[in-house]
């Protein structure tokens, strides 16, 4: 099949590259030249392993293009991808304005019977709007597909040939053997409804997943204050096959530019129908609060910080990502600064982004983890990188001016940090 994927993000860049390894050919479409032009020389403008292989290997074979020419790649393709982005509103709803204008691109540059599979993440009742602007803008016959990606930053080549399931929403039967086609190979449970429902399954997903998260935060919380440990009562709870063991792992809460995002959107959504969604809100809460224990924990042991020179190790919002977006590490970088502190940063591959965004005189950029270590008063672990790891604690502790480790995402265990001298700190286990 001939495919047009309008929109080279993460999701759009990621199956646009999988679905040619179904002998399919992709054009990758961008308004924005520079990135068409870069991708072109096999340069990924987003850090995800295996991706620029990818590229190279399938450029190559002549199955994938880049261009920044919609009406001519939608002209030449059988199914049209949308996979633009859908940021937040200060409101929180989602930002459906690059979805519109991609949708009135696409029924303009029409010239035949076209299937439109939209997989950025967009509320209930939007494919029908997509749909409607469609329509308003072309006479030829289309159809429209719901197929919500659920990919991960970091092993999105793997989640999207090796999904869990793949969901297809859509209200003409006649498509499902054309999706089922598409999908070859990738998994077996592919899940047919409505669209409505297919737009639903996302937002519940990755809303439970945030649900998840912040339960386990709280149970953490407690856990600190009756001698319990965390990890031991997730282990304890995730062998029951009907809660299961992943996405409870307690830390100083969830980042990305998903939970955050789809989180408010769905509170949002529920909203507009007069539907108050509380527990969804409470989540929300609970994972704001959660990065400003490290905070507190930095107050109980070293008091003011006024002054005080502070590590820290990591700024993307999870490892193998240099993904910045919705990070705890920016609000807990923030706090330290107004509250006078020096500090000392480290993170192997999202620096650069972070430091576009946010810097400070306070702040300190730092070549290695150890260097910002050195002379501190006390180091916080925000992002569970594996180098970090594999760091000589006991270096690192004699090079402290107080050797103090506050570890956010419960990287180290007991035995590791015995004998080393220092003050260790960490999430919902005992000290
Ligand atoms: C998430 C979902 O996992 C994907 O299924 C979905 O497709 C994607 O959003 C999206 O909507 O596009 P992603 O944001 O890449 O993927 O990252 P996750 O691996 O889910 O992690 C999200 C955040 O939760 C990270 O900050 C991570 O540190 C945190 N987390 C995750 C925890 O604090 N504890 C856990 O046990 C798991």
């Amino acid at each position: 099949m001939n495919l047009a994927v309008i929109g080279t993000g993460y999701v759009g860049l990621v199956s646009g590259v999988c679905f040619t390894l179904g002998g399919n050919h992709v054009i990758c479409v961008d308004k924005d030249e520079e990135k068409i032009a870069r991708l072109g020389q096999m340069k990924s403008p987003i850090y995800e392993p295996g991706i620029e292989a990818l590229i190279e290997m399938n450029l190559k074979e002549g199955r994938l293009k880049f261009s920044s020419d919609l009406r001519e790649s939608v002209r030449l393709s059988d199914i049209v991808i949308l996979a633009v982005g859908t940021p937040s509103l200060p409101n929180g709803e989602a930002d459906l304005q690059y979805i519109e204008s991609a949708a009135a691109d696409i029924g303009r540059a029409m010239e035949g019977y076209k299937i439109i599979m939209t997989k950025s993440t967009v509320p209930v009742g939007t494919n029908e709007k997509i749909r409607q602007i469609i329509a308003a803008h072309t006479g030829y016959p289309f159809d429209i597909v719901s197929a919500p990606e659920f990919l991960r930053e970091g092993s999105a080549i793997q989640d999207t040939l090796h999904p869990d399931r793949v969901i297809i929403g859509l209200d003409n039967p006649a498509l499902e053997p054309v999706m089922r086609e598409l999908h070859q190979g990738f998994t077996e449970n592919i899940v047919v409804t409505d669209i409505r429902s297919a737009e639903m399954i996302k937002y519940a997903s990755n809303a439970f997943l945030a649900t998840k998260i912040s339960f386990i935060n709280e149970i953490a919380n407690i856990c600190e204050k009756v001698g319990a440990d965390v990890t031991e009562v997730a282990e304890g709870m995730g062998l029951d096959r009907r809660i299961g063991s992943s996405f409870l792992q307690a830390g100083i809460g969830y980042g990305g530019s998903c939970f955050p995002k789809d989180t408010k959107a769905l509170i949002q959504i529920a909203g507009n129908v007069d539907y108050e969604f509380k527990l969804l809100k409470s989540v929300v809460e609970v994972n704001q609060g959660q990065r400003f224990m490290i905070l507190a924990k930095l107050h109980e042991s070293i008091g003011s910080l006024q002054g005080a020179t502070i590590g820290i190790w990591g700024l993307a919002f999870k490892p193998n990502t240099d993904d910045v977006r919705e990070s705890p590490a920016r609000e807990i970088i923030e706090a330290l600064v107004k509250e006078g502190a020096h500090v000392k940063v480290y993170d192997p591959i999202a620096a650069d982004n972070f430091r576009k965004q946010y810097d400070h005189p306070l702040i300190h950029w730092c070549a290695v983890p150890e260097e910002a270590g050195t002379g501190s008063d006390a180091v916080c672990l925000l992002t569970d990188w594996a180098v970090f790891k594999d760091i000589d604690l006991h270096l690192l502790a004699a090079g402290m001016r107080k050797p103090i480790l506050i570890d956010g995402r419960n990287v180290y265990s007991k035995e590791q940090i015995e004998g080393t001298g220092l003050e260790y700190y960490s999430v919902g286990r005992p000290r």
